[in-house]
């Protein structure tokens, strides 16, 4: 049989997310949406693309949380995206209600899965889930910083006239304007980007990098990014379903790692099918442990905003 994956939200990134799982045939996706019509319309379209794809997957669109039952990851991006002008954060009182209805209606019927949360503000939300799925929280983690360091990634390629694919990158902290690209830790095969470009060049790309999902709010003006997020999920949902123990960085529940206590934030995490199996710890200059106790601790803010 098959693994499972339920997609909550068939929005923008829920539908493109369902399509990369489908189209290599990697697990069987539940395509969850309250509005009545769109997943069912959403999977149907993407089974008929299966026999052009050579895929066996199959996709359901349902309404109904039983439809999601004994799922092996749980994903949701369900909630409201971004407008011009907003933060991240502005979207906390309106997604929270959204993230814990799904989180605890999906998590009973899926008690051993994996749940990944991508809802903004995503550190927050995924913290959300943890407190209540009751989870252990290695299964438990957030999408942003695989995403954040795909941006920097393109940034530096399109930089240095190189391939994206040769440029690995790095992200910590919080998915919010305060996260922390790593240019000591980001490489074009392997060497630094610290030694190919000037200070200057390199703090330009660390702010469109921190700018990223607002730059593509303010073009589309209805919405935020979703191709990038969804295919940064994917490497997320591949690793898990696969036990490939890929090294990414997510959001993770600091439980005393980098001096961190009852919080998530992103790390680098190795993630396998038992979720986040270990968070590798980075030794950092005081410059970086700044930045990153203050995006930390704008996460540990918001969260105290929701009582958490
Ligand atoms: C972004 C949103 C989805 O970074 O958080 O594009």
């Amino acid at each position: 049989m098959k693994k499972k994956v339920t997609v909550v939200g068939a929005g923008h990134v829920g539908s493109s997310l369902a399509q990369m799982i489908v189209q290599d045939g990697s697990a069987d996706v539940a395509l969850f949406d309250i509005a009545e019509g769109i997943p069912q319309g959403k999977a149907l379209d993407l089974s008929e693309a299966c026999p052009l794809w050579g895929s066996s997957s199959s996709i359901t669109g349902v309404n109904d949380y039983s439809g999601t039952a004994d799922s092996d990851i749980i994903v949701v991006t369900a909630g409201l995206p971004r407008k011009p002008g907003m933060s991240r954060d502005d979207l906390l009182a309106a997604n929270a209600k959204v993230v814990s209805g799904v989180v605890e209606n999906a998590s009973k019927r899926s008690p051993g899965a994996v749940i990944i949360i991508v809802t903004n503000p995503m550190d927050v939300m995924t913290q959300l889930g943890l407190k209540v799925s009751g989870f252990d929280p290695k299964r438990v983690v957030g999408m942003g910083g695989i995403l954040d360091s795909a941006r920097f990634r393109t940034f530096a390629a399109w930089e240095m006239g190189v391939s994206p694919q040769d440029v690995e990158a790095l992200v910590l902290g919080g998915h919010g304007d305060l996260m922390v690209p790593m240019p000591r830790f980001t490489t074009v095969k392997g060497v630094s980007l610290t030694t190919l470009l000037s200070a200057e060049r390199i703090n330009a790309l660390i702010q469109r990098t921190r700018n990223g999902g607002a730059e593509i709010v303010s073009l589309l003006k209805t919405g935020s990014a979703y191709y990038a997020p969804a295919a940064a999920t994917y490497q997320m949902v591949r690793s898990i379903l696969f036990d490939e123990k890929r090294m990414l960085p997510c959001a993770a529940f600091l439980d005393g790692e980098y001096g961190v206590r009852g919080v998530y934030t992103g790390v680098p995490a190795l993630l396998g099918s038992g979720g986040v199996e270990k968070i590798i710890e980075l030794s950092l200059t005081e410059q970086e442990e700044k930045d990153f106790a203050g995006s930390v601790e704008a996460v540990r803010q918001l969260a105290g905003k929701l009582g958490l």
